[in-house]
Order: C-alpha cells, then sequence, then structure tokens
C-alpha cells in the first residue's frame, strides 16, 4: 500500500509511544523510582509533549536540549543536566529551574560549584569501572573513559577526606547500551556498593541512566532488586532515564523508490532516503527492519540511500512483492537516535515530520526547506521561504 505523504517521512506513532511510557511508568511505580526521559534520544517536539505526561522530569545533555524541555514541560516537571560540559552561561540562564546538575569530573564540579543555584540539587558522575559494552565507542566504563570519576578514585578521595562529598546530594551512573535484561545493572549496583559504601551513606538520591530496553526484558526481578539495594539498605530516591526504551518503537521512516537496476546477485533499489536520516546505522553497521521484509523471498534487493558515499546502502532484504519506481519501503523501529542524529549530507534534505494520532490519521508537522539548508551552512543571501 503507498501512504499519502511525503517522503522520506519520519512518522511518530502515538500508540505506540504511549504504550511504551505506560509500560515504563508501571514499572517505575512499581519500583517506587522516578521516572525521567533522556531526549537524547528524540527531542522531537510532539514525541516531548506526550512524554511529558508520563514521566517526572527530563535529563538533558545541553543548554539546547534544556531550552527545549523548558517549552514543553510544565512546573512540576524537573529539569536535569548531566555532560562533560556543562558552562557558567548555562548555569546561570536556568538559576533554581535547573533541579539537578550532575557534574562529570571532580574538576567540572570544584570549578562549578559556586555557580549553582541554592535550590539545584548538585549530584556526581560515577564510572562504575565495570564493562559490559564490546565496542569501547559505546563503553563508558572503557579505558581512560571521560565519562564519570571511577570509583576507584572516589574511595581514594574519600578516604583522604572523609566530608569529600560535602555539598553533593546525588551519585549519577550510566554504564550500558542496548541491554536486553537486567543483570548488568544488578551486577553493577552490587560493585558500587562494595566500592563506594561510605559515599552512598552520605548521599540522598542516585540516577542509574539508560541502556536497558525495557520493552524487550520480560524479566524484571533483578531491576527491582537494583532499586531495593539502592532504596532499601541506603535510603535513596532512585531515578531512571531511558532514551531508547521510550521511542525506539515509535519511529518508522517511509521512502520512496527512485531507481532500480541490476546489481551481481540481486537489485539495487535506491530510496529517497540516507543512511544520514538515521546514522547508527552506519555507525553501528546493523541492517534495520523493513516492513514486508521476508527471508528468502524471491524479489531480492539492496536497499541503497541516495548520497555519494559507496556504504550508504541498507543491507540485502527481499520481499514476496516485486518493488517498483515509486513504491513505499518503511524501516520501522527507527525512533531513538534517528532524528536526533541526522544531517543533511549531500543537501538531501531532512525527512518530514508527521505524527500518526490515536485514530491513525497523519499530521504534518513540519518538513525541510532549502533556506533552512542554506542558512545552516551560512549563507545570508537566502530569503525565507
Ligand atoms: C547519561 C545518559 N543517560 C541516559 C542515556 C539514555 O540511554 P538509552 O537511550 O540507551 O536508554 C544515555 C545515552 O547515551 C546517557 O549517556
Amino acid at each position: 500500500m503507498v501512504e499519502e505523504l511525503d517522503t522520506p517521512a519520519y512518522v511518530i506513532n502515538e500508540k505506540v509511544l504511549q504504550t511504551d511510557m505506560r509500560l515504563l511508568r508501571q514499572i517505575a511505580d512499581q519500583a517506587s523510582c522516578k521516572l525521567l526521559y533522556s531526549p537524547k534520544a528524540s527531542s522531537l517536539a510532539p514525541v516531548l509533549s506526550t512524554i511529558n505526561e508520563f514521566v517526572e522530569g527530563f535529563a538533558c545533555s545541553s543548554l539546547f536540549e534544556l531550552r527545549l524541555v523548558d517549552e514543553s514541560c510544565g512546573e512540576a516537571c524537573s529539569r536535569h543536566l548531566v555532560s562533560p560540559l556543562i558552562d557558567q552561561n548555562t548555569l546561570s540562564e536556568f538559576g533554581d529551574r535547573l533541579n539537578y546538575v550532575t557534574f562529570n569530573s571532580v574538576s567540572q564540579w570544584r570549578r562549578l560549584r559556586k555557580r549553582v543555584s541554592g535550590s539545584t540539587s548538585i549530584g556526581l558522575r560515577i564510572n562504575p569501572e565495570l564493562s559490559f559494552i564490546r565496542d569501547p565507542r559505546y563503553d563508558p566504563c572503557r579505558e581512560n573513559s571521560k565519562l564519570g570519576i571511577p570509583i576507584s578514585r572516589l574511595s581514594e578521595l574519600m578516604a583522604e577526606d572523609r566530608a569529600f562529598l560535602r555539598g553533593v546530594d546525588g551519585l549519577h551512573f550510566h554504564s550500558n547500551c542496548e541491554s536486553t535484561d537486567f543483570a548488568s545493572l544488578l551486577a553493577t549496583a552490587r560493585h558500587i556498593r562494595d566500592v563506594i559504601p561510605e559515599a552512598l551513606k552520605s548521599i540522598s538520591w542516585i540516577n542509574l541512566g539508560g541502556g536497558y530496553l525495557f520493552q524487550s526484558i520480560e524479566e524484571s526481578a533483578e531491576f527491582f532488586e537494583t532499586v531495593a539495594l539502592f532504596r532499601d539498605a541506603f535510603g535513596l530516591q532512585v531515578f531512571i532515564e531511558p532514551g531508547a526504551a521510550a521511542v525506539r518503537r515509535c519511529g518508522t521512516i517511509v521512502t520512496t523508490v527512485h531507481d532500480i537496476f541490476e546489481g551481481e546477485d540481486c537489485q539495487i533499489a535506491v530510496l529517497d532516503t540516507s543512511v544520514n536520516h538515521m546514522p547508527e546505522v552506519l555507525e553501528f553497521q546493523f541492517e534495520p527492519d523493513v516492513l514486508g521484509h521476508v527471508d528468502d523471498a524471491v524479489h531480492c534487493y539492496v536497499l541503497a540511500g541516495c548520497t555519494c558515499l559507496a556504504g550508504d546502502t541498507f543491507g540485502q532484504y527481499s520481499f514476496d512483492t516485486a518493488l517498483t519506481i515509486g513504491s513505499q519501503v518503511t524501516f520501522t523501529n527507527m525512533g531513538a537516535y534517528s532524528a536526533s542524529k541526522a544531517h543533511r549530507f549531500n543537501g538531501v534534505a531532512l525527512p518530514t515530520l508527521y505524527r500518526r494520532g490515536d485514530t491513525g490519521a497523519l499530521t504534518k508537522i513540519w518538513a525541510d526547506r532549502f533556506d533552512e539548508f542554506a542558512r545552516n551552512v551560512g549563507s545570508s543571501e537566502v530569503a525565507p521561504a
């Protein structure tokens, strides 16, 4: 079926987003922990406004994310900031509207703590020094990590000065990615408890970060045990800040086939999208899910992006029905880290943004335009369209 929409299109399915947020809310409530959303996974405005109904707050990484969240979330929502780069201007601009700030290093904390409003709760990011991710590009616990204070170092600092954490209300860690079980989370919690028990006794909250695909995990006992370990033994308020778990399933990218020709062992179908609309395809070298793909079906294609990069391809896919020029190809499970990382390499416009409401009706939210592209590359001659 060919849907009436401008492609490439980025479609947010409201029903799916609500279902996935409901599940996260339910798990957080059952565990008595606070649920934040990490907008780095998707900061699209319709996504933020739906998620706002389910969460206690947002875990931002920058001034722009904070400003965006500020526009869509009300007074009751709490604004958190954690980043290797926090500057004075951000702290001044947000003042006491920044509810939590988590410093990434001892030096960042020492330099900026006096700039933090008296009503903002201060945390430190720790590196649990327990790796679960094979690819060091995604491992916050890698050697010479830039993310957080190694807990062995924090333990030494506390041994030298028992009051080292004076003025610090909480600790934060984020050490996993796409995990489909909670065993690593529980192992990390026990490791932290064993290495820095004194630190846990001196704070009031802990943030467990993101990195777990809650929807794909059937057994949550280890998650509840992790929260209980911090809450019951140390009296801590526990936060989680998932990103991908909230939004992965709600986003699809709909594209149109613009050319088909013979390759060596199957045909090449050129689409009006590119890996730059879903950069993790190239980064992780994975083949994204495509609607209608059937293993070993008769019509086989390399689905290719439309830029000059030879490696701008999505992989080999097969379908029961042949593709023709004008066919639509839909990539599913594209809601996380696609729109937020997308760019316009080769001048290829970003996908048009649509929201599919509860009834299934589509609303166009935003369409890319030449003048936005031109402005983005510094052209001052372009009049707004
Ligand atoms: C500090 C922090 N919190 C939360 C997240 C969200 O992780 P995910 O999208 O894997 O749930 C990330 C992702 O990089 C992160 O760096």
